[in-house]
């Protein structure tokens, strides 16, 4: 994992109620006190304002999350939510390009990136998420996928502003369905990952950049997963909702 902090996020999608969310976060706050990982909670939109002053209230380090946001700063776009309506309620991260959005919502590029950058611009950091989906990656396409995916979810964004992104690595196939790449699958994945930055970027910025794995991470997989030397933590769905389990995760990275 080299000299890279470890990062490991909880993306809860669209579940839980309040009480149950609240639940989730008083047990975190207990469980993770003490793990030198980096962590993150997403959790759905309605919840965040409580869950921000619950997170601040018990002192916590775990770090609030967004799922989505819009890129315009305010206005006419009903159902939308703007980067400092976030930052307004303590957010401090915020997901863009998830699988669920561009392949369920049907999400572009171009709109990623719109995204991306209005985070950034705005002083918060980015999880961007990329990843293949099963026909791409049994054409041979899965490192392809991932540049392109990179260099336009990236466009603009300076090197700078790379200090305060974090790319998901999530192969569509992976997520959710109990199917999670092979170790050396996945770190071969990273490996090309951090070339392509290295490229867009330089090698300081690919070596500094973390990147996490995605995709059906439990905590029966994750040490192996994070174990790998281009593996730098991981974006948590189903496993993150479920205290045990997240923390048995979190500690497994560090
Ligand atoms: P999963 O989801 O862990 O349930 O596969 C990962 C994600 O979508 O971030």
């Amino acid at each position: 994992m080299a000299d890279r902090k470890p990062f490991v996020g909880g993306n809860w999608k669209m579940n839980l109620n309040a009480t149950e969310a609240e639940q989730l976060v008083s047990a975190l706050t207990t469980t993770l006190g003490d793990v030198s990982a980096e962590v993150a909670i997403c959790p759905p939109f309605p919840y965040l304002a409580s869950l921000g002053r619950q997170l601040s209230a018990a002192g916590s380090a775990i770090k609030l999350g967004a799922q989505d946001v819009y890129y315009q700063s305010n206005g006419a776009f009903t159902g939308e939510v703007s980067v400092a309506q976030l930052k307004d309620v303590g957010v401090q991260v915020v997901l863009t390009g998830h699988s669920e959005r561009r392949h369920v919502i049907g999400e572009s590029d171009v709109l990623i990136n719109a995204k991306t950058r209005a985070v950034l611009d705005a002083g918060l950091e980015v999880i961007l998420c990329i990843g293949e989906k099963i026909e791409q990656r049994e054409a041979g396409q899965t490192d392809a996928i991932n540049a392109g995916q990179l260099g336009y979810g990236l466009a603009g964004v300076t090197a700078a502003q790379m200090e305060r992104v974090t790319i998901a690595y999530e192969p569509v196939w992976a997520i959710g369905t109990g199917k999670t790449a092979t170790p050396a699958d996945a770190q071969a994945a990273h490996a090309a990952i951090r070339k392509t930055l290295a490229f867009l970027y330089d090698e300081k910025v690919a070596a500094a950049t973390r990147i996490q794995y995605g995709g059906s991470v439990k905590a029966n997989n994750a040490a192996e997963l994070f174990a790998q030397p281009d593996i730098d933590g991981g974006l948590i769905g189903g496993a993150s909702l479920k205290t045990d389990d997240f923390t048995a995760i979190v500690q497994a990275a560090g």
